[in-house]
């Protein structure tokens, strides 16, 4: 007899509250009564008994409920948790492998102009580092039993997810914080418009060498990188928070869609950050200087961003159309 029936026939014949249809379908102390029949003569009624602690939800004794939800955590969500990692990196090598790195076309200027302030890169900073080791903690817990414990062995494995834990529930807040900051001082240059249509029609020239269609500040797959961020971000906060606060975060069955919503919502975002991270990194040429140093290459800010630069240059009209030249 397991030791979870133990206690539950323990609890029941302490007889905490239970409704009386609940004894009379089944004897908990038979000896051959299994833990299923136990469950399945609760059918989807839970066990509530009665509790003077402020937390209601303590008063649950059993969900029978429960046993569908852990059926869906140990099959169909780890599988729609990893799938989308696993297919973002095999697209993105296969991308690789076929473009190879974008580089600077016409060739790096020697000549820097400001991409992004302290604070910008500050921010950046703040929301990637905590967002990586949030994700990999995460991670740590929905696939940590067979990935990283057969390696590491119990012990360790054991110390390692419970300071994960730990990192997850705390810099969760320093994310937060770095998320709000980021909509604040990027959300007015990712509003869509026009431009983005025509970098969107011409594969953003990620797809052909010396194809350079026009952008602002940010092109339209950085603005769906920017939405995605922020809405997901927004969409693990809260579920993040109820799951840290169950008391008041309604029932059980609640608490099970928060943490649903929350483990598939943190897969998607990984996988649209793995992207994100190849491209601002090895994947093109002179990206990764703009969250460096926040100095660009000239040449790659008029190849990837050519009407920033003629913004902050001066060379635009009101219209947003290039200046005509004194020549012309
Ligand atoms: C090692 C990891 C990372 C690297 C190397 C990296 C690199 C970069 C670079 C170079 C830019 C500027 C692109 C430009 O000049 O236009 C950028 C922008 C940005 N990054 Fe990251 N990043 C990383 C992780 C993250 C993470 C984890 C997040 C969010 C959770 C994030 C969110 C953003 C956002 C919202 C922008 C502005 C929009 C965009 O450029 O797509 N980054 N990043």
């Amino acid at each position: 007899m397991s030791n979870l029936l133990t206690r539950f026939l323990a609890v029941l014949s302490l007889a905490v509250g239970l409704s009386g249809p609940v004894i009379a379908q089944v004897n908990p102390t038979a000896s051959s009564v299994t833990e299923d029949q136990l469950f399945e003569s609760l059918g989807t009624a839970p066990v509530v008994g009665r509790v003077t602690i402020p937390d209601a939800a303590a008063a649950y004794l059993i969900k029978p409920e429960n046993k569908s939800w852990a059926a869906l955590q140990a099959e169909t969500l780890h599988l729609l948790v990893v799938g989308p990692i696993v297919a973002i990196i095999v697209l993105l090598a296969l991308f690789y492998l076929v473009r190879g790195r974008i580089r600077v076309d016409s060739g790096l200027s020697g000549r820097t102009i400001l991409r992004f302030n302290a604070l910008e890169r500050f921010a950046h900073w703040t929301l990637a580092s905590t967002f990586i080791i949030l994700a990999l903690t995460g991670l740590n817990i929905v696939v940590g039993r067979w990935l990283i414990l057969p390696l590491i062995g119990a012990d360790a494995f054991g110390t390692l997810s419970a300071w994960g834990k730990l990192a997850h529930n705390f810099l969760a807040w320093p994310f937060m914080i770095a998320l709000v900051l980021v909509l604040l001082l990027w959300a007015v240059h990712n509003i869509p418009n026009a431009v983005d249509w025509q970098w969107i029609k011409q594969g953003g020239g990620l797809l052909k060498k010396g194809v350079h269609p026009p952008a602002r500040k940010f092109n339209a797959g950085q603005k769906l990188i920017f939405w995605s961020v922020i809405l997901g971000g927004a969409a693990l906060s809260f579920t993040g928070i109820m799951m840290l606060f169950p008391a008041q975060a309604g029932t059980p069955a609640d608490w099970q869609l928060y943490q649903t919503i929350h483990a598939l919502t943190a897969a998607g975002l990984t996988a649209v950050i793995i992207a994100h991270i190849y491209i601002g990194s090895v994947g093109m040429e002179g990206a990764f200087d703009a969250m460096g140093s926040g100095e660009v290459d000239e040449n790659w800010a008029r190849e990837h961003h050519s009407l920033w630069v003629e913004e902050i240059k001066g060379e635009t009209g009101a219209a947003g159309h290039p200046k005509a030249h004194p020549a012309e």
